[in-house]
């Protein structure tokens, strides 16, 4: 850890915890045992973040297209959910992180939505680490249920299209008022973004690691790529030149 460059850290880090069902798969058990061992990278992971002073990491724990999955699987996931939110959350409360949810909570079965909803609320006022679980998410989603509340409130006079831009509409996604995505790291060796962050990964550096499913993630592989992280030169549209002479 003593490499990372503390001035230069990704304050926003998003992660799609991808790999479990293949990793269960390589050791001849259900990929439901892959899910339970990936609590274990979860764990790490905020770990590292909270060391290091990130300031928000949010994870991508089960997306509006995973609804497709066979039944015995999402059931699976609920109760995995349920479980290791009760466990965490002291936790988490003790290392002054504040836990959030992105997604349509109200799609979640009531104990998993109500186990999240306290954990939420228990955590509120902490000051460290903003630690958000996509949940029920999709960028898409996302997109959609800040044009309806924009468009509601154009109906009702409340708001004037010529008033809608970037910034406003940034107001009315589930990330606000956090910072968009800095960085994006997928394990599992899939080099896609899976309908994830869509709008606030639009700068984003992104990291595919092809040789680490997810339950093996750990500690060492964050470090690993918050350094990669640092030798990127982020432009944002601009020359390399220009960049410098603003460093
Ligand atoms: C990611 O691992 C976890 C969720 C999507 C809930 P997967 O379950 O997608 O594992 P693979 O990609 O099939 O190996
Ligand atoms: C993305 O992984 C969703 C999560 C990690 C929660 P998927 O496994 O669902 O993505 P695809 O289907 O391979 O794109
Ligand atoms: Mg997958």
């Amino acid at each position: 850890m003593e490499d990372i460059d503390l001035n230069n850290l990704p304050k926003h880090i998003a992660v799609i915890m991808d790999g479990n069902g293949r990793w269960a798969k390589s050791k001849g058990a259900m990929r439901i045992f892959g899910h339970h061992h990936g609590i274990a990278a979860v764990r790490e992971t905020v770990e590292a973040c909270a060391e290091m002073g990130v300031g928000f990491l949010t994870l991508y724990t089960f997306s509006t297209e995973n609804w497709g999955r066979p039944k015995a699987e999402v059931d699976g996931i609920m109760s995995l959910l349920v479980k290791t939110i009760g466990d965490e959350v002291p936790t988490l409360h003790k290392n002054n992180v504040r836990l959030k949810c992105i997604g349509d909570l109200n799609m979640l079965p009531n104990k998993a939505k109500n186990e999240m909803l306290e954990g939420i609320e228990k955590t509120k006022n902490n000051t460290g680490l903003v630690l958000s679980l996509a949940l029920s998410y999709s960028g898409k989603w996302d997109i959609v249920q800040a044009i309806k509340q924009i468009a509601a409130k154009v109906k009702s006079d409340e708001l004037k299209i010529e008033d809608i831009n970037e910034q406003m509409f940034n107001g009315f996604l589930s990330t606000f008022p956090d910072p968009d995505v800095d960085f994006l790291i997928r394990t599992g060796g899939d080099h896609r973004i899976s309908n994830y962050l869509l709008w606030q990964s639009a700068y984003a550096e992104l990291l595919f690691l092809d040789d680490v499913f997810w339950p093996d993630f750990r500690k060492k592989h964050l470090i690993e790529a918050v350094k990669t992280y640092q030798q990127r030169e982020r432009r944002f549209g601009k020359t390399g030149e220009q960049i410098k002479t603003i460093k």
